[in-house]
């Protein structure tokens, strides 16, 4: 009933020639996926991006927006910048952002409303630490972190946005969940959506499980109920990794 949704979260890799050639070899690899396939750039590679996707069904994305639409925020962009570049999807609160640039949970959700103000798909990111699963808070704190970045949104743009469930131990670690906790934690974040919006959105928003996917495990995960898709780093900065995770073989 749901869509799967593959994206590629290349954080701060590739300048724009490299990424208009990485692009250009994961078009026709991609070309059949039923799953939709979105690649999240870094901000100045946005229009050589959006010129080598130029035919292809691929979906461009960026990795954060800022919650004002203008003014004095050195540094950010605003989501009808993004917008008018060709930027569909954004990525926001991803682990790394709440760890070394001080995004919180409320910042989070400023930059969730601006983006879907903006008619940007927001790929949210949540997710625990290492300590926090040894202690058992995963899924008081991945409820948490989601009910509070949709704090605001109407039940029709909750039903559009992508949760990315990536515990944070597991992010470019080599280590994955196993396709069972990946299934239970994100069912976790599917029934705080559904406790307080109800199922018909829960069961239509999108949740990817994301940290070290890649092609020898995305099988198993993408077999699980819960997973709805991948948001996948490493993976996806070669062509024929990243398409063999977008046809989950
Ligand atoms: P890796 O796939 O490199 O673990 O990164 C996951 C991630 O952070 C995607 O946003």
């Amino acid at each position: 009933m749901r869509t799967p949704v593959i994206a590629g979260n290349w954080k701060m890799n590739k300048g724009p020639a490299e990424a208009a050639e990485l692009i250009n070899e994961l078009k026709p690899l991609v070309k059949e996926a039923k799953a939709t396939v979105v690649v999240c750039v870094p901000a100045i590679d946005i229009p050589a991006a959006k010129k080598a996707l130029k035919g292809s069904k691929i979906k461009l994305g960026a990795q954060n927006v800022h919650f004002k639409e203008s003014g004095a925020f050195t540094g950010e962009l605003s989501a009808s910048m993004l917008k008018e570049a060709g930027v569909e999807y954004v990525i926001i609160g991803h682990s790394e952002r709440r760890q070394y640039f001080a995004e919180t949970d409320e910042t989070v959700n400023l930059r969730v409303k601006a983006a879907v103000a903006g008619g940007l798909i927001p790929i949210i990111c949540v997710g625990e630490k290492k300590e926090q699963r040894e202690a058992g808070y995963t899924d008081a704190l991945v409820a948490y972190q989601t009910l509070i970045a949709l704090t605001g949104l109407t039940e029709d743009e909750i039903k559009k946005v992508i949760i990315a469930y990536e515990p944070v131990w597991a992010i470019g670690t080599g280590l994955t969940a196993t396709d069972e906790q990946a299934n239970e934690t994100i069912g976790v974040i599917r029934e705080a959506i559904r406790a307080k919006y109800g199922k018909r959105v829960s069961d239509r928003v999108r949740i990817q499980y994301g940290g070290s996917m890649n092609p020898k495990n995305v099988k198993g995960l993408m077999a699980q109920p819960q997973i709805d898709g991948g948001l996948i780093g490493g993976a996806s900065l070669k062509a024929e990794d990243f398409a063999k995770v977008v046809h989950f073989e």
